[in-house]
């Protein structure tokens, strides 16, 4: 059984630490998902690039519900996830990693639940940890165990894209508590807590947000600040992936108990 799942962010597409790795594709209720198999270290791991292989699915139109939905069909109940990040924080410098351990919600345009009502009922979901906390402390001991320094909580703010935001857009998300910009936290990470999974997002600094950076920002600077520091994220999702116990039981695998559970 695939109990862990990657699903990489921008500059994250391909699973290069993955061994005898096949491309598979599933139906789910909101659409069809590809995604890759892959062996290791002895655990079969899924891995789906968000954006597409080839960046072509803008932060705004990424199919949340059916990737999450495709992840928990095939029995993963754990993801690590990437997310290129700008920084509002000025000790979040680039190429940082950050375990994000709160979000603050700016979208706009998005469906941000499997549970619609009807018949089969309304359900509000806890976020008082919406970062599984258990997988985030194996990402911190192995980031330990290898000498990679990260940063072991950060507040991400998320929104709508794709355009970059305003300087007086990142001035009151500053005033507001949020450490990191980035477009696509939410709703995955919801979505992964109503599925009943235990979720992680690995954030990489790639620029200073708008204002905080004296120049105006580009893709390019994001793309080339991800290149440089591949290769430390591959071998923090490697030696993290080592550390997890895919039988353990975790809260986040009942988050809706009191509902019955998440019925797939
Ligand atoms: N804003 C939003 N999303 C991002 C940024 C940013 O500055 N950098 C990388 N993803």
């Amino acid at each position: 059984m695939i109990k862990i799942g990657i699903i990489g962010g921008t500059g994250v597409y391909d699973p290069s630490i993955l061994k005898n790795v096949h491309q598979v594709e599933t139906m789910t209720p909101y659409g069809k998902v590809n995604y890759k198999v892959g062996d290791f270290a002895g655990k079969s791991i899924a891995f789906i690039p968000r954006h597409g292989s080839k960046h072509s699915i803008a932060p705004h139109l990424i199919n949340y519900r059916a990737n999450i939905w495709a992840m928990k069909k095939i029995g993963v109940n754990n993801i690590l996830a990437t997310a290129a990040v700008g920084s509002l924080h000025l000790p979040m410098n680039l190429g940082d990693f950050i375990l994000v351990d709160q979000f603050i919600d700016f979208t706009k345009n998005r469906v941000m639940t499997f549970h619609e009502g009807g018949e089969k009922g309304v359900v509000h979901v806890d976020l008082t940890n919406p970062y599984c906390p258990t997988l985030r402390d194996k990402l911190l001991v192995a980031a330990q165990n290898i000498g990679i320094a990260v940063h072991s909580q950060g507040t991400y703010v998320c929104t709508e894209g794709p355009r970059f935001e305003t300087p007086a857009e990142i001035a009151m998300f500053s005033k507001l508590g949020a450490h990191l910009v980035g477009m696509t936290n939410v709703p995955e990470v919801v979505l992964a807590r109503e599925a009943e999974m235990c979720y992680s997002t690995i954030a990489m600094v790639t620029n200073y947000a708008a204002g905080i950076s004296s120049t105006p920002l580009t893709y390019g600077e994001v793309i080339k600040i991800i290149k440089q520091n591949t290769e430390n994220l591959k071998t923090l999702l490697m030696n993290t992936i080592k550390l997890i116990d895919i039988e353990a039981d975790c809260s986040c695998q009942h988050a809706l108990d009191e509902y019955g559970g998440f019925k797939i």
